[in-house]
């Protein structure tokens, strides 16, 4: 279905659970944050009829994320009833690979097409103090096991900081030569916790990509967020997303569910619509889903603004 502004939204990410086994420095407060009550967030079969009524609206693809959502129950059978879905195509999960390695077999097995993987840093110490809890060797044993059953494209997602992961881009750029996984840069952005860190830890996409003259651009496909680049002789490849510096509203596709029920038509737009109320009809549903979609802001502001106008954090919509 197009919204007003002529944008085909074929794409829906959809936080199953606002829970986190990690506590990353630009995502989450040290100490961690109240949890909802289990009535508050959306059960397993509210979320199906969600994406149902969008399958049914054109939502082709469907990514399941967080908080991490590898910690909601029954994570592979929603997978596995999404994949039952007239109408969708793919399916994908944002993880942070912890739980992966143990899950992955199951959850290729229900039909899971492809994973995006969240690593910032190849030491383990910084690990640590970037997730403030966990343990580097279950992300890579989780790479490593996604390869070894041919889950395709393997996507990992690193957050480059300025003064704290900025400094391992070649370590990340060695990844992608020996291992056919697309490593993509990510520019932190201004909401919830990292709104503190923004300012510091920015880094310019532009200047490193000249520095680094071994990059070769990629044609890109139509409807990604990367900026792709291969080097001679890898085996992956290397993508940037610039959502502020090089903005891709005008190509956005996607509209997001958070794990309260409520549809987020843009990631940093206040703007929601709760489909809590509506879920016993899927006419009602239907309906509300395509106000929704029509009226996505035409774009975010954060390069002005320097600030996420959602009052919503990461791990409430989702990455
Ligand atoms: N800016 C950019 N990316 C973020 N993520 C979480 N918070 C931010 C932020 N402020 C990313 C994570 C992960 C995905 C869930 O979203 O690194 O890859
Ligand atoms: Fe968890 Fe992802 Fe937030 Fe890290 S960024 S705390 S892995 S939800």
């Amino acid at each position: 279905m197009r919204d007003k502004q002529g944008r085909n939204i074929n794409y829906l990410r959809v936080s199953v659970t606002d829970r986190c086994n990690l506590r990353c420095i630009y995502c989450m407060p040290e100490a961690g944050v109240e949890s909802l009550e289990h009535d508050d967030i959306l059960r397993f079969e509210d979320i199906l009829k969600i994406v149902k009524a969008s399958a049914s609206l054109g939502i082709k693809k469907v990514r399941y994320t967080g908080g991490e959502p590898l910690v909601m129950k029954d994570i592979d059978k929603l997978i596995y009833e999404t994949s039952k879905l007239k109408g969708i195509e793919d399916i994908a999960i944002t993880t942070n690979g912890i739980l992966l390695a143990d899950m992955a077999e199951d959850l290729k097995k229900a039909g899971l097409k492809r994973v995006n993987i969240s690593l910032d840093t190849l030491d383990k110490d910084k690990f640590k103090m970037i997730t403030r809890i966990g343990n580097l060797d279950k992300v890579l044993e989780s790479i490593h096991k996604c390869l070894k059953l041919g889950i395709k494209p393997i996507k990992i997602n690193t957050v480059l900081m300025k003064g704290i992961n900025d400094t391992e881009f070649e370590d990340f750029l060695n990844l992608a030569r020996e291992m056919p996984v697309e490593v993509r840069f990510i520019e932190l952005m201004p909401i919830g916790e990292s709104i503190k860190l923004y300012e510091d830890s920015k880094v310019n996409f532009e200047e490193i990509i000249r520095e680094h003259s071994e990059l070769i651009p990629i044609e890109n496909r139509r409807g990604t967020t990367a900026q792709l680049y291969k080097i001679q002789g890898s085996k992956g490849k290397i993508g940037f997303i610039s959502p502020i510096s090089c903005k891709f509203c005008a190509d956005c596709n996607k509209i997001r569910l958070t794990s309260i029920g409520t549809i987020k038509p843009c990631l940093h737009s206040k703007e929601e619509v709760n489909l809590r109320e509506y879920l016993s009809s899927e006419e009602l549903l239907m309906t509300k889903l395509k106000s929704a979609i029509i009226n996505k802001p035409l774009e975010h502001h954060l390069e002005e603004e320097r600030t996420s106008r959602t009052e919503k954090m990461m791990y409430q919509i989702g990455g």
